[in-house]
């Protein structure tokens, strides 16, 4: 009688929900897999070893898998949305290996990074030929709109992690601020993605706009996420180090709590010398965990997500209801309990 009950129990965690829209996308997800290592071959042989290194580790493919399931949300039966989720997770991709640079991070799914093992300036010239194979993919679907809303997300990926640059180490960063980075570097990409597989089912404006809307507010929630756990993570299960935003110095909203809510003027400058200054020492991830502890900042920051994982699931419910709505409603429902 336990059995089944523990299995449902199972299902209801963001793993379980990330697998059950890959199983409902499975056949389409092979073809992009399949399309995905056709494009990241070359005959300058390092390109798709330093490539295939980062696809070959998985990922969980979030991404691609809402384009597919926004477009058999809506009955497409065509074969569109396979080069546009592959163009997806190719800009994915390649926004990885530039990003592993900008941040000088050292795990990635669960392996070395690719900066680690090659070096940085393979990792920028990898990067850049795999965007630019997502451009000669979504060229493939046959749609300006595609092309104009992928080629934009590209764009506004690029402006947030500038944007980033400058927001780091500056503990005078505001909630405002932090918000419009996540939206660019990250919240972009899931909006293009949940809104491109409704172009090419030929969606309506509103449900075009609805889909929009639902990856936006995903990808806000999928990325606050991220910043709690890179205190309160386990490196195992995310495959990443914990602690690379405290040693870079990045504002994330953890951050823009804690120095708020900083007691005295010791705190303020513990916050100063190891994020404005980015002078730390071993002890100090530590320390700033346990003022994070104290003053909730975690939870916050997952209260903060939830009001958006929220937010996108209200998208959803202007959607036909069927099983790929339903299955992304538990991707967001879950996105907010995750640990990997
Ligand atoms: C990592 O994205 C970058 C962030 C937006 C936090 P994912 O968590 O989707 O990474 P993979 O593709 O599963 O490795
Ligand atoms: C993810 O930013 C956004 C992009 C990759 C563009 P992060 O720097 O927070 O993601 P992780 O923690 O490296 O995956
Ligand atoms: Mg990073
Ligand atoms: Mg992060």
């Amino acid at each position: 009688m336990g059995e089944p009950a523990k299995s449902i129990e199972r299902d209801r965690d963001f793993t379980g929900a990330v697998l059950a829209l890959r199983g409902l996308t499975a056949v389409d997800l092979e073809r992009v897999n399949t399309t995905i290592l056709d494009h990241m071959q070359s005959s300058v042989t390092i390109i798709p070893e330093v490539a295939g290194h980062l696809i070959n580790a998985g990922g969980k493919r979030l991404r691609p898998v809402v384009t597919l399931a926004a477009a058999r949300a809506l009955g497409y039966d065509g074969a569109h949305h396979i080069s546009l989720a592959a163009a997806v997770e190719l800009i994915h991709g390649a926004t990885l290996l530039h990003d592993d640079v900008v941040d000088a991070s050292k795990m990635r799914r669960g392996l070395k990074t690719a900066n680690l093992v090659w070096g940085n300036k393979e990792s920028v010239l990898v990067g850049d030929f795999l965007f630019s194979r997502s451009f000669e993919l979504m060229v493939k679907t046959g749609s300006l709109k595609v092309l104009q809303i992928l080629s934009q997300a590209s764009c506004v990926i690029a402006e947030g992690e500038v944007l980033q640059l400058a927001t780091q180490k500056n503990t005078a960063s505001t909630f405002e601020m932090y918000l419009d980075v996540v939206k660019a570097k990250t919240a972009e990409l899931f909006a293009a993605a949940a809104q491109g597989g409704a172009v090419v089912a030929g969606a309506s404006e509103a449900q075009e706009e609805a889909f929009r809307q639902y990856g936006l507010n995903l990808g806000i929630a999928y990325q606050l996420v991220d910043d709690a756990l890179d205190y309160a993570g386990n490196e195992q299960a995310l495959g990443k180090t914990v602690g690379d935003d405290f040693r870079e110095g990045k504002i994330t909203l953890p951050v823009v709590y804690a120095i708020a809510a900083a007691r005295n003027e010791e705190e303020k400058a513990f916050w100063e010398r190891t994020i404005g200054e980015t002078r730390q020492t071993e002890e100090d991830l530590k320390t700033a965990m346990s003022y994070m502890k104290r003053d909730d900042t975690i939870s916050r920051t997952l209260a903060c997500a939830r009001q958006y994982a929220d937010n996108a699931l209200s998208a959803l419910g202007q959607l036909p209801g069927n099983e790929m709505t339903t299955a992304l409603a538990d991707l967001a429902d879950l996105s907010v309990a995750r640990a990997s």
